[in-house]
């Protein structure tokens, strides 16, 4: 029976999002629509809306991969934050925190300091944070995307690392991923997922065991336009939907642009 996704091929510039994060996307558009043509526009914004908004493409994503095995190489332990600053600004989403890097991965890594396992759900290029941060006892970071580009690059860091490649493409819009970690981030995923399926976001986050979990928003709401409103507004509409879920935030801070919330059992 045709599920809606039938015919659909991704253009090359989405290529890179999970199989099966793109034909859900484009089963539940083909259920919406009538025209094939108006389906695949549909499906294209919304892949445009969950990946490609945040990473580079065309060139400057071939630029980055192209010269990955240098920049791993270039890495120095000791002085990791040119490093990173450098790597981070290569996704939209990190790019954010170059103003605050230092304040930023220091209340993650304080937050974080004992644990010897961290999942990263929505990555990115987070991990590329890690040499900033990462606790003293780490054996094992899961990172988990819908970007597949951004699970190859985590692999080769963590190979760099020393530590195991579990990065993994996953639709965390439908799937929540087994494993449990000591702490788990979840960096401003929630909005992200509530775009894709309304309550998907508190809903993750209740199906993750860790013991602790760093949950952030973008706060770019305080630049006055719709959007930035709209945006804004979901730090404080978690605030409310945590409470009603029961959620207890047992510490919150806003760092740059973006509101920070812990949640420890
Ligand atoms: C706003 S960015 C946050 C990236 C990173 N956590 C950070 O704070 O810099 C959202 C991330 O979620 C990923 N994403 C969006 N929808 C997803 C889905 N259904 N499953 C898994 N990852 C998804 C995107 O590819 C993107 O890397």
């Amino acid at each position: 029976m045709d599920d809606g996704a039938d015919g659909y091929t991704p253009s090359s510039k989405y290529a890179c999002v999970y199989p099966p994060c793109v034909e859900r996307i484009a089963a539940e558009e083909g259920r919406r629509h009538k025209s094939a043509r108006d389906r695949d526009r549909a499906v294209r914004n919304r892949l445009y809306q969950i990946t490609g908004a945040y990473s580079r493409t065309g060139q400057a994503a071939r630029q980055f991969e192209r010269g990955l095995e240098d920049r791993l190489r270039a890495l120095d332990d000791s002085d990791p934050i040119e490093w990173c600053a450098d790597s981070l600004r290569a996704h939209a989403s990190t790019r954010e925190r170059l103003g605050v890097l230092v304040e930023f991965y220091g209340f993650i890594g304080s937050v974080c300091s004992r644990a010897s396992t961290i999942a990263d759900y929505g990555c990115g290029l987070n991990p590329f944070a890690l040499p900033l941060w990462k606790p003293a006892g780490l054996t094992r970071c899961d990172a988990y995307d819908a970007d597949t580009r951004s699970i190859g690059y985590a692999n080769a860091l963590f190979r760099r690392m020393g530590l195991p490649e579990s990065a993994r493409a996953c639709d965390l819009a439908v799937d929540t991923p087994r494993g449990v970690t000591d702490a788990a981030l979840l960096l401003k995923l929630l909005p992200v997922l509530d775009m894709q399926i309304s309550g998907r976001g508190i809903e993750l986050l209740r199906q993750i065991a860790s013991p602790v979990k760093i949950v952030s928003f973008p706060l770019s709401g305080l630049s006055g336009t719709e959007r930035a409103r709209r945006i804004g507004g979901t730090a404080a509409r978690f605030e409310r939907d945590a409470a009603e879920s029961g959620i207890m935030i047992s510490e919150s801070r806003r760092v740059g642009t973006e509101m920070v919330y812990v949640i420890a059992d």
